[in-house]
């Protein structure tokens, strides 16, 4: 099978990585890619918000599948372009991907489907938005509606900062994906992730994961889009799974598919736990990243298996084989991330470090320049380790962490700080 993911980050490596050890695998080209991923299969320079664009060098290769990697091709329609031509697509259509790309629209769906999640509200305008807040009291959360690259959300702790948040959104903060607003009760937890496969019918639990979405040790310092993850999540015992299957995640598509709007791909379940009980923080429609590392680190090329009878339709019949066994992974970011950081910095003796079933350092933003690695983007590498306990795969990640020389970078000590 000629294979074509779409993406050019960590995801995409771990992607790449699981699939291309799959036999069915035959040509495997991700656009745009990256070093690492360049390691593991052919890089394509298209632009992959261009669905017509996406159809015709899908057309031109021969490709049989194609895996859309981040959310910002599938709230386009990329992948409904891809289904009118004829080519199977692993990913929601544009419609199903409002579970990631509106935050009201997911409101209204849990609304619809008594799924539990925070209570809240949805303004258009600044006064409604703070009167409400005033009613409500502190703390409290304010969103961007839309796509934010994960920066519009702001955990409010006291008054001044969520009024301040509502100015800041509706006067252009984050642009038109602050045009709408939803404030939400603040829930008080423990986080966790929970990865399902969905073909429109059938449900598949394709794993649990913790990441530490703060830039520094102890969990201090500004949002990112995650230094470090690990798998499984303790908190998401059998009962926990359950209760997220049946109160949340079959409800949901349950009302998608009432709706004429089946949600096809991968639905990662943002949560918090409390006393056994989970809440619905969001939704997003793609596999986290650095959360994708660690699954497909534990999953390996049976990962494609799933993947592939998700996008045919035949999940009923797929079966995922878990080890019990852990994996973790730390982010190596350019210095200053997530914050104005450079680009360009040589990183050296990634080559040194063994590429194995249990050990990878997938990259996330680097090239090559006269051979040497250098960092292009804020999240360079995610250096991953598997366990046959966390304890394990953690000082396997950080021995290979510690072997890497990149004096423009920085990373967390204590991924996994919480479940250890
Ligand atoms: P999101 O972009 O929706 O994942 O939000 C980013 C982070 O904000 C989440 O990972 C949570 O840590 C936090 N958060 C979002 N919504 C809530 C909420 N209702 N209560 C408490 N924390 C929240
Ligand atoms: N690591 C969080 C995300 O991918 O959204």
């Amino acid at each position: 099978m000629n294979i074509l993911i779409l993406g050019g980050g960590g995801r995409e490596h771990a992607l790449a990585w699981a699939i291309k050890q799959n036999p069915k695998c035959d040509r495997l080209i991700v656009a745009p890619g990256n070093a690492g991923i360049a390691d593991v299969a052919e890089c394509a320079d298209l632009d992959i918000m261009d669905a017509v664009a996406v159809v015709e060098f899908a057309t031109e290769n021969a490709i049989n599948f194609i895996i859309i990697g981040p959310e910002a091709p599938l709230t386009v329609g990329v992948s409904d372009a891809l289904r009118a031509a004829g080519i199977l697509c692993f990913g929601p259509s544009q419609a199903a991907a409002q579970l990631e790309g509106s935050k009201s629209f997911t409101k209204e769906i849990c609304a619809a489907c008594n799924a539990p999640t925070a209570a809240y509200g949805h303004f258009t305008d600044a006064a409604a938005a703070k009167e409400y807040i005033r009613k409500q009291g502190v703390p409290i959360v304010v969103k961007a509606d839309g796509l934010a690259a994960g920066k519009g959300v702001i955990v409010a702790m006291d008054l001044d900062t969520a009024l301040v948040a509502v100015d800041n959104m509706f006067s252009g903060e984050f642009g038109t994906a602050g045009a709408e607003v939803v404030i939400e009760e603040f829930l008080d937890g423990e986080e966790a992730s929970f990865f399902v496969l969905v073909d429109g019918e059938t449900v598949l639990p394709m794993g649990t994961a913790q990441d530490h979405k703060r830039a520094y040790d102890g969990d201090k310092g500004p949002n990112t889009g995650g230094m470090g993850a690990y798998s499984p999540a303790p908190v998401m015992t059998d009962a926990v799974i359950d209760k997220t299957l049946n109160q949340i995640v079959r409800p949901t598509m349950a009302e998608m598919n009432a709706r004429g709007m089946p949600f096809q791909g991968i639905l990662f379940v943002g949560l918090m736990i409390k006393n056994g009980q989970p809440h619905l923080i969001e939704y997003n429609v793609r596999f986290g990243d650095p959360e994708c590392q660690v699954l497909m680190m534990r999953l390996g090329a049976q990962a494609f298996d799933a993947i592939h009878a998700a996008a045919e339709g035949r999940l009923k019949d797929a079966r995922i084989n878990w080890a019990d066994d852990h994996a973790l992974t730390i982010v190596m970011a350019a210095n200053g991330y997530p914050g104005v950081y450079e680009k360009g910095s040589v990183i050296k003796a990634v080559e040194t470090i063994p590429e194995t079933s249990s050990t990878m350092v997938f990259h996330a933003g680097t090239a090559r320049r006269d051979g040497a690695l250098i960092a292009t983007g804020g999240r360079v590498l995610a250096v991953t380790a598997r366990g046959e306990t966390l304890e394990q795969a953690k000082d396997n990640a950080y021995k290979m962490v510690d072997e890497i020389n990149w004096p423009d970078g920085f990373y967390r000590r204590d991924i996994g700080w919480r479940a250890l």
